[in-house]
């Protein structure tokens, strides 16, 4: 059976809880529920990437709201990852330009090169590959997202390229 709960250690570091009122500000207080994407995403950032059900308590309970209007958000975008994932999160385009110019193919060979599943971490972490639906980049495909970066026109060669600077750990994922 598919294992579904995830313990994650949670730490709300003072820097973290400074990033999160300063979203909250730009709101009136009795709506700070206007401010949980962005914070979803930087209590994401600060964890290891990923929102366990206790974080995603912790988010509710911090903009004062009920943790089943966390849980629907996060449930809904794919943005945010409910279990640990790998450090290298591959998401490849799979709508129909990027079809078209052979993501498919390119998806195969990735997941046979590290040795894995799609939506299966590499046992060491570093690695995982998803499909994702159109990121807008499409006179570029075929493309991914890796981090908060955009690896267009790829290629084999590409690929062998980013998954050996990711090893070498020459690939920066945030642009922050
Ligand atoms: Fe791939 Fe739009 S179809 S980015």
């Amino acid at each position: 059976m598919e294992k579904t709960h995830f313990t994650q250690e949670i730490n709300m570091t003072p820097e973290l809880m400074a990033r999160i009122e300063e979203l909250c500000s730009h709101y009136p207080a009795d709506k700070r529920k206007s401010a949980l994407l962005p914070v979803l995403h930087e209590a994401q950032d600060a964890h290891d990437n990923w929102l366990s059900i206790e974080l995603q308590d912790k988010v509710a309970e911090i903009l004062n709201i009920k943790p089943v209007e966390v849980y629907e958000v996060v449930t809904f975008y794919t943005m945010y990852n409910r279990r640990p994932i790998g450090k290298y999160m591959f998401e490849f385009c799979q709508t129909s330009s990027c079809c078209l110019r052979g993501t498919e193919d390119l998806m195969d060979y990735t997941c046979e090169k590290l040795g894995v599943k799609i939506g299966e971490p590499t046992a060491d972490g570093l690695f995982e590959v998803r499909g994702v639906e159109c990121l807008g980049a499409c006179g570029y495909a075929p493309m991914m997202q890796l981090g908060d970066f955009y690896k267009e026109n790829l290629t084999k060669d590409k690929i062998d390229q980013i998954i050996d600077d990711c090893r070498d750990n020459k690939i920066i994922l945030h642009d922050k």
